[in-house]
């Protein structure tokens, strides 16, 4: 299978990245990171999540955050929502394009969004009936494709179903998440061949935490499968709080290294993405998760 000519980087460092963080984070850094990242030629930004304040704190001021964005033309800037509530709550603070989340493994399921994978996807119709009266596009997550902090060992064969139904109701692309990364490279590639025979390839995204090291090695192994579709998190930020111990994501800047060495366009800023990242590593006063940006602050 040849390697896509173009790969979209879908930027989740604001969301997922900036969840897990406890301390407050003000709304003016929030804007500022995805304002950097606009700059940065992301093409797509996931800027915050309409969940429950409880069950997520950092993510209550997304609404704010919405309404402080640069937005510039061509850039779909996306929001989380786990219920018609949070759908609503998205369209009011002007969001276009949404995502959902579901989840490979019950455990996880009852543990991020409090029901089981059949009852999420029964409650995100409405939110697919809305989203179409409105015009607005869902994209699907299915969250411990390689494994699940809970339940260990996850095969395949249970991601397609959840993968299927999401695109069956109308999710336009879905992203399969190795929430704790613990997958390896042979995992990824025999997740995307039996997956793909419930989705599409070209409807289906990797997005890899790189808790164990192996995300960018899962990328490669998807662009080998025809995958062109990458979540990242600028300067690896992140980890999941419903799975205790998961770091970030992949960094935007690691995957956009590899990318660039093997010819593949992005329309994505190197320099400016370092950035971004640097400027928001020192707002959380964190070390930047990114070994490229690492290696080019030292030089
Ligand atoms: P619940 O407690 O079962 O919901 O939570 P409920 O309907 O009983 O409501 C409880 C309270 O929450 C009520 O308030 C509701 O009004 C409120 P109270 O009466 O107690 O004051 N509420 C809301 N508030 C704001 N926005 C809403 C909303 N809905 C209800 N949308 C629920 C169920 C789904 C709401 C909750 O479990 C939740 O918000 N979970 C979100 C968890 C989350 O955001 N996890 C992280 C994102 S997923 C992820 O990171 C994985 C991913 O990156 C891929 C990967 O790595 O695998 C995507
Ligand atoms: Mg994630």
């Amino acid at each position: 299978m040849p390697m896509p000519a173009t790969v979209r980087l879908v930027e989740v460092g604001p969301r997922d990245g900036l969840q897990n963080e406890a301390q407050p984070i003000s709304v003016a850094d929030k804007v500022r990171l995805v304002d950097d990242l606009t700059d940065a030629g992301l093409s797509y930004i996931e800027v915050g999540s309409f969940v429950s304040p409880k069950w997520v704190p950092q993510m209550a001021g997304s609404a704010d955050v919405f309404a402080s964005i640069r937005q510039r033309a061509g850039v779909t800037y996306a929001a989380l929502a786990p219920n018609l509530r949070g759908f609503e709550d998205a369209l009011a603070a002007g969001v276009k394009e949404v995502a959902v989340f579901a989840a490979a493994s019950e455990a996880f399921s009852q543990r991020n969004i409090n029901c089981s994978i059949s009852e999420s996807l029964q409650r995100f119709e409405p939110i697919m009936e809305a989203a179409r009266s409105h015009g607005v596009r869902v994209r699907g997550y299915v969250s411990c494709v390689l494994g699940c902090p809970y339940e260990g060992k996850v095969s395949a064969e249970q991601v397609a179903p959840v993968a299927r139904a999401l695109h069956d109701m109308g999710c336009y692309e879905v992203s399969l998440g190795d929430t704790i990364g613990t997958g390896t490279a042979g995992d990824t590639r025999r997740l995307f061949e039996v997956v793909s025979a419930a989705v599409p390839r070209a409807q289906l995204a990797g997005h890899f935490h790189d808790t164990y090291g192996q995300a960018l090695a899962n990328v490669y192994a998807s662009l080998l499968e025809g995958i062109s579709v990458f979540d990242s998190s600028v300067a690896g930020l992140g980890g999941c709080p419903y799975a205790k111990g998961a770091t970030g994501n992949i960094a935007t800047e690691d995957v956009l290294y590899l990318l660039q060495g093997l010819g593949i366009e992005t329309g994505i800023d190197l320099d400016r993405l370092i950035a971004a990242g640097q400027r928001i590593s020192t707002v959380l006063g964190r070390a930047n998760g990114s070994r490229v940006a690492r290696a080019r602050s030292a030089a």
